[in-house]
């Protein structure tokens, strides 16, 4: 028993970044493949300021930034990654991705970069941890 498909949500938090340590040790012992998936948050309050291209253009670069780093971290552990962005709600696109490529893991952080310090959890996590088709590893600070 292991795990053969780790996914890995970002969101540019610390915790998020974590994660992906957490999840390298994890793939290393069970010889697991990795995917980071960051999503763009979309819908909701930010649906109208989607249609401005500099939103969106501010959105992808920043996507991009997340996925360096994350890279950066995964290649000084000699381990090769799979990237995916998605576009928005984040915990629907992680639970989506999950099943569309079977993972069978899911390790992200407890919290995010809009962190509300009286919560437990960020609403993310929460979400994830109840629609989940597979284990999630939380990631504390
Ligand atoms: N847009 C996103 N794309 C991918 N993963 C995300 C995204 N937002 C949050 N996550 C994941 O969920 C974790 C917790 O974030 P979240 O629940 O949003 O907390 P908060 O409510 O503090 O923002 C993050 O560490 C990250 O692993
Ligand atoms: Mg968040």
């Amino acid at each position: 028993m292991g795990y053969k498909h780790i996914l890995i949500p970002i969101d540019g938090s610390e915790v998020s970044f974590k994660a992906v340590e957490r999840a390298i040790d994890l793939a290393k012992q069970y010889n697991a493949k990795i995917t980071i998936l960051y999503v763009i948050p979309k819908g909701g309050e930010f649906i109208d300021l989607f249609n401005l291209k500099s939103v969106r253009q501010a959105f992808e670069e920043e996507a991009h930034k997340y996925f360096e780093k994350a890279r950066n971290i995964t290649k000084a552990q000699n381990i090769s990654a799979g990237f995916r962005l998605a576009e928005g709600k984040p915990w629907e696109k992680i639970i989506e991705t999950v099943k569309n490529l079977h993972c069978d893991l899911i390790v992200m952080g407890s919290h995010g970069r809009g962190r509300i310090e009286k919560f437990l959890i960020g609403s993310c996590t929460k979400r994830v941890l109840s629609e989940a088709p597979c284990p999630v590893l939380v990631v504390k600070e």
